[in-house]
């Protein structure tokens, strides 16, 4: 037993940890932060009061929001030689290359917060991760199209100082459109944390040995990119492009179910829900509203998404193998209808996920038994034997 939940002690000895953050029952499609279920967060919270459930383990009440928000606020800006690092990349280089060079290079800027072992210095880099990485992630979309950074502004939410510093433009001030804005700090708040996933197994590994935060990030940022992970969202809308016409949806789910080709249906499929994954519920219905609100509402892609998610939801393969819609499959939709490109995908998964990273490393840290990762192996290789002179070998 653990806390309130029961597990069967065969997933009691492959637990890596313990944790109090994040709950998924994948067979149901249950996801809670700290106890209340995700669409019931989405659907009445912002970004700002997820994050602060996720990092303190209770929702803030009016106070406690405003002073975390302008605490959040006042470390938007990055050190104005983190700029120059751009300089260094191509402006078609990917932007999670740039993100996990630039984030990972906050460590070279802010030594008042790589002491682990220091409350205010782990306060501090938390701070500043869950303020900066929006900023470095406009400037890795503004460096790509050539244009100016734009500086954060204090007035604004969130998601909207994000969408500002992405589409704003020093010839004209027009305010990002709320429908859009609204749409953003949802995906935030549906991507925020879930569980010991691939990436936030890969930032406690890494904290575990007493890396500094910012590495750990950024070790994180690196391990989502992966298309089978982070990376999907932006797999997932090329292939819903590629597919084009419901009528060429046959074609690819037997291309998916294809033992001999490598191709999975991207967006599909996820290592613990085996039933729909409560996010892209949310997302569905997110993305026709984004879309209508957008004047896209027939846009032929939700056409095609649609129906092949009903195709697939009917097909035997996907049924006998539990494979269902996941977090990924929709998102790509609603982000193209922001205007953000496909490329910039995972750069989004990641900002939202840097929240629920820092509560998993901060929870881990703040553990006073926790010690260095160290998976072990079963050996398959050589038994010992001489080396031969180069002669003989
Ligand atoms: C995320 O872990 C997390 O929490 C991750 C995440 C998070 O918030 O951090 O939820 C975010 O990463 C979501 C997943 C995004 N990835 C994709 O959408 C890529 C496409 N999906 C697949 O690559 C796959 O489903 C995985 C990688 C997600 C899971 O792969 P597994 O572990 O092999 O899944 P499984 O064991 O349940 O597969 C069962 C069978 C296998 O076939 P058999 O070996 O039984 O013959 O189903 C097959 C798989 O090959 N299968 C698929 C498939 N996904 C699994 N076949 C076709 N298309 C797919 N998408």
């Amino acid at each position: 037993k653990s806390g309130v939940f029961t597990y069967d002690p065969g997933f009691m000895s492959t637990a890596s940890c313990e944790s109090k953050i994040t709950y998924i029952d994948g067979g149901k499609g249950i996801l809670l932060y700290r106890g209340y279920p995700i669409d019931q967060l989405a659907d009445q919270c912002d970004f700002m009061e997820v994050s602060y459930l996720l990092l303190n383990g209770e929702l803030p009440n009016a106070a406690q929001k405003t002073e975390f928000v302008d605490k959040i606020n006042n470390h938007t800006m990055v050190h104005e030689q983190l700029a120059t690092f751009f300089r260094g990349f191509r402006r078609d280089a990917h932007p999670m290359a740039i993100m996990v060079g630039v984030v990972g290079a906050l460590s070279a800027f802010y030594h008042d917060s790589l002491d682990i072992n220091n409350p205010e210095h782990r306060e501090r880099s938390a701070t500043r991760l869950i303020a900066k990485v929006p900023t470095i992630a406009a400037m890795c979309y503004r460096y790509s199209m050539g244009h100016p950074f734009v500086y954060p502004r204090n007035e604004m939410s969130y998601a909207e100082n994000f969408l500002h510093q992405m589409f704003s433009m020093p010839s004209h001030d027009d305010k990002p459109d709320p429908v859009l804005v609204k749409a953003m700090d949802r995906i935030f708040t549906l991507h925020a944390d879930h569980e010991q996933n691939c990436s936030t197994s890969t930032v406690r590994l890494a904290g575990s040995s007493g890396a500094n935060p910012f590495a750990c990030i950024a070790a994180g940022i690196a391990s989502l990119w992966g298309p089978a992970h982070g990376g999907a969202n932006e797999a997932c809308l090329r292939m819903l492009n590629e597919i084009g016409d419901v009528s060429r949806i046959p074609e690819f789910i037997s291309k998916a179910k294809d033992k001999s080709d490598p191709f999975r249906l991207m967006g599909f499929g996820h290592r613990v829900y085996k039933n729909f994954d409560p996010r892209a519920k949310v997302m569905r219905e997110s993305a026709h509203e984004v879309l209508s609100a957008t004047g896209k509402a027939d846009d032929p892609i939700l056409k095609v998404a649609m129906e092949l998610e009903k195709i697939a939801l009917e097909d035997p393969y996907f049924v006998e193998k539990k494979l269902y819609p996941n977090v990924d499959f929709y998102s790509g939709i609603i982000l193209q209808a922001i205007g953000i490109p496909t490329n910039m995908f995972t750069v989004i998964f990641a900002l939202a996920r840097t929240v629920g990273w820092v509560a998993q490393w901060s929870e881990m840290i703040a553990e006073p038994t926790q010690k260095i990762g160290r998976p072990r192996q079963l050996y398959t290789g050589e038994s010992e034997r001489p080396v031969k002179p180069i002669e003989q070998r």
